[in-house]
């Protein structure tokens, strides 16, 4: 079996920690079970490029008791956990190809690698597999069913191509499924963002500013665990609906050249480039922390923060301290990279149990509709997204009201009771 990972003999330590994340991954487990049993993906292969962590070595177990072939690759040179890697190579028989810190010459050759299972599905978390097969893999194209998505900066692309007319296969948005970014999205990267930032610093948050750039869900869960810390949070924002939901949220909000000037730690989740940027770097206090939790690393413009750069040096694991001229020092988390992936370990298992739970369920979709769809994105379907809410809620053990017939009734009418 063909792989690339960093060392076997982390495979022990992988499987104790993806023994603790499947604890929490109830609903997962649930699917796998069921899986087991009827082997809905019997003989189907899947590239899969997602982040290589406890979490994602839980949904491979469940693709691979579901009947798949998998093959995983990193969607992030900073994220991948070798442990796990090593343990789904040497226990589960996964070809994983996948090292932190890889370089971007390694990244592509495993991208790569992962796509020579010549998928039928592939599932990706930033689009990397699809932008690649477009580009230089066009003869693969001939096997695939269907992907799936994992991620808002992926399916804003993906609806580019599809809009373009160059889509040239459906893909599921796992991510517009409320089971994903309502939780996911919001708490996930609310407590592992706050997470990565402190692991990789030990600051206190409390009475700090903390400026938050991009008020979607991302954002929201970051600036509340913020601000849960005791943080005074300033919102950056450009769009006027988001902006004033972060007013009457209780946030300050004001443009970025102004808040740069007072901040004390600054998270950029916006998925757009040059959110922090000369300008910025240029008015900040001395020894401002600078991060970024969107997907790509593009949100710091580093390459203008080096021009403006007299000294470099790696302070601390995960800080590396930029000093300007004038002695002023910007330092940078985690390269500008994903900082709760970089620097802790990505979502906790409850929130990735339900985002997972979507991608396995919406594997199980595609093959079952093969031929059926056509080249857009789709949502998750409703009755998948509802069943992951049940099932996410009785795992919890937390029971809900169910309607009388008669409000049923009310509820579908139009002159009952008014
Ligand atoms: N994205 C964010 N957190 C993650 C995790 N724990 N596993 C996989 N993908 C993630």
């Amino acid at each position: 079996m063909e792989y690339d990972v960093k060392d076997l003999s982390l495979a022990e330590q992988g499987g104790n920690r993806v023994e603790w994340a499947t604890q929490g991954m109830a609903v997962l487990t649930a699917i796998k079970d069921r899986f087991a049993h009827k082997k809905p993906l019997k003989g189907v292969r899947i590239a899969a490029c997602l982040h290589v962590t406890t979490e994602t070595a839980v949904l491979m177990q469940t693709l691979k008791a579901g009947g798949a072939q998998v093959h995983l690759c990193a969607s992030n040179p900073l994220s991948t956990q070798d442990d796990v890697a090593a343990y789904l190579v040497s226990n589960e028989n996964i070809p994983v190809f996948s090292i932190k810190g890889e370089d971007r010459d390694t990244y592509y050759r495993h991208i790569h690698q992962a796509l020579d299972v010549k998928p039928q599905i592939t599932m990706d978390d930033g689009a990397d597999l699809v932008s690649t097969i477009h580009a230089e893999r066009r003869e693969l194209l001939d096997h695939i069913v269907a992907g799936t998505e994992e991620t808002t900066t992926g399916v804003i692309r993906l609806r580019s191509m599809a809009a373009e007319g160059v889509l040239a296969y459906p893909i599921i948005a796992v991510n517009d499924a409320n089971t994903k970014h309502l939780f996911d999205n919001r708490y996930g990267t609310g407590q592992s963002t706050l997470d990565g930032i402190i692991r990789a610093t030990n600051r206190l948050m409390a009475g700090s500013t903390f400026v938050v750039s991009g008020y979607g869900w991302c954002g929201r869960g970051v600036a509340m665990r913020a601000s849960g810390m005791g943080a005074k949070v300033i919102v950056t924002e450009v769009e006027p609906l988001r902006a004033l939901e972060a007013v009457m949220d209780g946030y300050q909000v004001m443009p970025m050249l102004q808040a740069a000037k007072v901040g004390d730690f600054f998270c950029t989740v916006t998925g757009d480039i040059k959110v922090l940027r000369q300008e910025h770097f240029a008015v900040m206090k001395d020894g401002a922390i600078i991060c970024n939790s969107g997907h790509f690393n593009v949100e710091i413009d580093l390459e203008a923060l080096a021009e403006m750069t007299e000294e470099r040096r790696q302070i601390r694991e995960n800080v590396e301290e930029y000093r300007l001229s004038a002695g002023k020092r910007i330092n940078v988390l985690g390269e500008g990279r994903l900082i709760n992936l970089a620097a802790a370990e990505g979502h906790p298992p409850s929130v990735m149990d339900m985002s997972f739970a979507n991608q396995a369920l919406a594997a199980k979709y595609v093959t079952e509709n093969s031929g059926t769809l056509e080249k857009r994105v789709y949502g998750v379907p409703e009755e998948i997204d509802r069943e992951i809410a049940s099932l996410k809620l009785a795992a919890m053990g937390i029971e809900i009201d169910e309607l009388l017939p008669e409000q049923k009734e009310y509820l579908s009418s139009w002159d009952m009771g008014t």
